[in-house]
């Protein structure tokens, strides 16, 4: 027999051990009587079919009595265009998967779990707690099945499988016990409140084959998120319902498939004054690189606290953010898998901002509030808060160009880039989250606000963004891989060319200009590098605080070899996943 052949007898028999165990797992749930009482909430007898769908808790609650093993569970598939996530969960106390422990694997069409399969490595894993890790795996041949097979032995079951462009994907329970639904392929207009009564959000646990749905009346939508009212039962025992699900439908019709498990977060709730001033949200996407300048420079100006909405980095991100916590920055990640959502991040981080924050910027890692009149934030801040109808403060940009550079500078973007265009270019948000309308909707960094609030413009002599949107064209060509939000096109897209968000000049290729680097310069503007020198430089080497770790942090990524793996990827013809299921 060749090691092969064994392998597989192995997986085989390893299989039939999992499914014996389930089965024995399955009568004890029976028998002792648990999640019984649950299910009363629903003015309907218990059918043990759902066991299934209730395995979480279940196998949790019993798994003293039974140390048996295979309980590490896959949660969720969900297929996107380019890759597919696999959502774990684990039981108590098992240590996490890393890359070196599992394969990606794929069935055939038909097949039993014992039989030849493709296995390949997974791109990236992230998350940290038990349940919640996410593997990302490159797309299955069409027909295929994901699942995981472990290095050591065997599978784990695959998952229910959903497809990325209709699919309700995260669910925050309010302080006004409404759910916030983040959904995909509702197809609603932007900038516009829909009409909810065509809506009715369903709870339960297999909206498949559904054996028990609550529904709740949708109390608004629009864009990309509907408000629904949580029913009680979901309120009062938020503990045993741990694994249930929200969805939506349009009246009449099919329920959308979802991954989205309503989250508790209780709101500290101490009004006024709240825990800082000045927070940010910003969404990220293998920016590791940029992120402490960024992070140093914005908290001398008065920012306190960082949410990153990491877009499934895979650049080493996290000994970045960890460096920075440990030096007091008061910055957390959050693992935003989710493509061209941004709109939708950015309401979710509102959202988690609003009970410890007064106001909250929404900028990329490559902008960066410029004070020029030397004020500090808070002397901006403090001048709006005095009248509490302001509720956003909106401030121009600027545009810097490559200013002659080949090659991303070692003193960082703020020192580095000093030409730009000269005519302001949109402007960006502050917002006080506590203004925000109820609908959520934001479009370009704006948000809707609540009757009675108001934005306004933040002359530019007071503050402005220095926007570093076209750097050296090693950096720059990445925006052509993939646009962040959900109107606007992909540059590799033929439609939409005119649009603004693109760079003017270039087409739908991502071939360097031969004159990149002295494009889009204009004016000369220094104001911020000479702040930044005068601010940040050490007087005897003259170095930047980031400067001295963007070396180690270099050989870092050249190590992990991450680069390499995204290259790949890039490669790959994108080919979209037509029927899956
Ligand atoms: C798989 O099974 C279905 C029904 O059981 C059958 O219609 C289909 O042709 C099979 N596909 C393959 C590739 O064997
Ligand atoms: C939300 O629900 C909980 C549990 O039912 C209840 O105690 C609380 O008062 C409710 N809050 C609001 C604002 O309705
Ligand atoms: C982090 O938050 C604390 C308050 O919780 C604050 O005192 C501190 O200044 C913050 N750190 C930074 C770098 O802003
Ligand atoms: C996250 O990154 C993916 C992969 O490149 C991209 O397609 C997507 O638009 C990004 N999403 C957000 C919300 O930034
Ligand atoms: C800001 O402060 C620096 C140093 O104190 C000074 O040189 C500069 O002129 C000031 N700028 C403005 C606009 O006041
Ligand atoms: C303070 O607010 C007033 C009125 O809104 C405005 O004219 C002024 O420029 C503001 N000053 C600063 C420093 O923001
Ligand atoms: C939210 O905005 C809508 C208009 O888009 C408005 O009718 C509604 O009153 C606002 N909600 C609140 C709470 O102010």
């Amino acid at each position: 027999m060749t090691m092969k052949e064994r392998r597989k007898r192995d997986v085989g028999s390893w299989s039939r051990f999992f499914y014996c165990t389930v089965f024995v797992v399955f009568f004890c749930v029976l028998f002792t009587g648990f999640t019984f009482s649950s299910f009363r909430l629903f003015g309907e007898s218990f059918h043990p079919v759902l066991v299934s769908a209730w395995q979480n808790p279940a196998m949790e609650a019993i798994s003293g009595e039974f140390p048996v093993s295979p309980s590490i569970e896959i949660r969720e598939t969900v297929i996107f265009p380019d890759h597919i996530l696999i959502f774990l969960q684990y039981p108590p106390s098992l240590p996490l998967f890393t890359k070196e422990d599992i394969d990606c694997s794929y069935f055939p069409p038909n097949s039993s779990q014992s039989q030849s399969h493709l296995k390949l490595p997974p791109l990236y894993i992230a998350g940290e707690n038990l349940d919640h890790q996410i593997v990302r795996c490159p797309i299955p041949p069409r027909g295929f099945t994901p699942s995981l097979a472990l290095k050591t032995n065997g599978h784990l079951p695959a998952g229910p499988t959903h497809r990325w462009d209709a699919l309700a994907y995260e669910a925050l329970v309010d302080r006004d016990n409404t759910t916030i639904l983040f959904v995909k392929g509702l197809n609603l207009r932007p900038e516009r409140i829909s009409d909810a009564s065509r809506f009715e959000c369903v709870y339960g646990w297999d909206f498949k084959r559904p054996k028990f749905l609550l529904r709740a009346d949708v109390v608004t939508v629009a864009q990309e998120i509907a408000r629904c009212k949580t029913p009680l039962s979901v309120l009062n025992s938020p503990q045993k319902l741990n694994a249930i699900k929200v969805s939506i439908r349009v009246k009449g019709r099919g329920i959308l498939h979802s991954v989205a498990r309503p989250q508790f977060r209780p709101e500290s709730d101490t009004p006024v004054p709240k825990r800082y001033e000045m927070c940010v949200c910003t969404m990220v996407r293998n920016q590791a690189k940029f992120l402490r300048e960024w992070v140093m420079y914005h908290a001398r100006i008065g920012v306190q606290r960082w949410f990153i909405y990491d877009n499934d980095s895979d650049d080493a991100i996290d000994p970045v953010i960890e460096s920075l916590d440990e030096e007091n920055f008061n910055i957390t990640r959050h693992i935003w898998p989710w493509i061209k959502t941004q709109e939708a991040g950015f309401a979710h981080c509102a959202l988690r901002a609003r009970g410890s924050c007064e106001w909250v910027g929404f900028i990329d890692v490559d902008e960066f509030l410029h004070l020029p009149g030397n004020l500090s934030l808070h002397d901006v801040l403090r001048n709006q808060s005095g009248s509490h109808r302001v509720g956003e403060l909106r401030t121009s940009c600027h545009s810097f160009g490559p200013s002659g550079l080949k090659r991303v500078p070692s003193e960082g973007v703020t020192v580095g880039y000093t030409c730009r265009v000269s005519v302001p270019e949109r402007h960006k948000s502050i917002v006080r989250p506590e203004a925000l309308n109820s609908s959520l909707i934001n479009v370009v960094h704006h948000f809707h606000l609540r009757d009675n609030f108001e934005y306004v413009n933040v002359e530019r002599g007071v503050m402005v963004i220095n926007h570093y949107k076209y750097q050296v064209w090693e950096v720059f060509k990445d925006k052509f891989y993939r646009r962040v939000a959900t109107y606007v096109a992909d540059w590799q897209d033929k439609e939409n060319v005119g649009s603004k968000d693109r760079a003017p000049g270039l087409g739908t290729e991502a071939v360097e200009p031969s004159d990149w680097s002295s494009r889009f310069c204009e004016v000369t503007d220094t104001g911020l590098k000479d702040w930044v020198l005068r601010v940040f430089a050490d007087p005897q080497t003259h170095l930047l605080p980031w400067q001295e770790q963007q070396e180690e942090q270099e050989d870092r990524l050249f190590i992990e070899g991450n680069y390499e793996i995204e290259k790949e990827m890039k490669q790959r013809d994108s080919v979209v996943v037509k029927d899956v299921n």
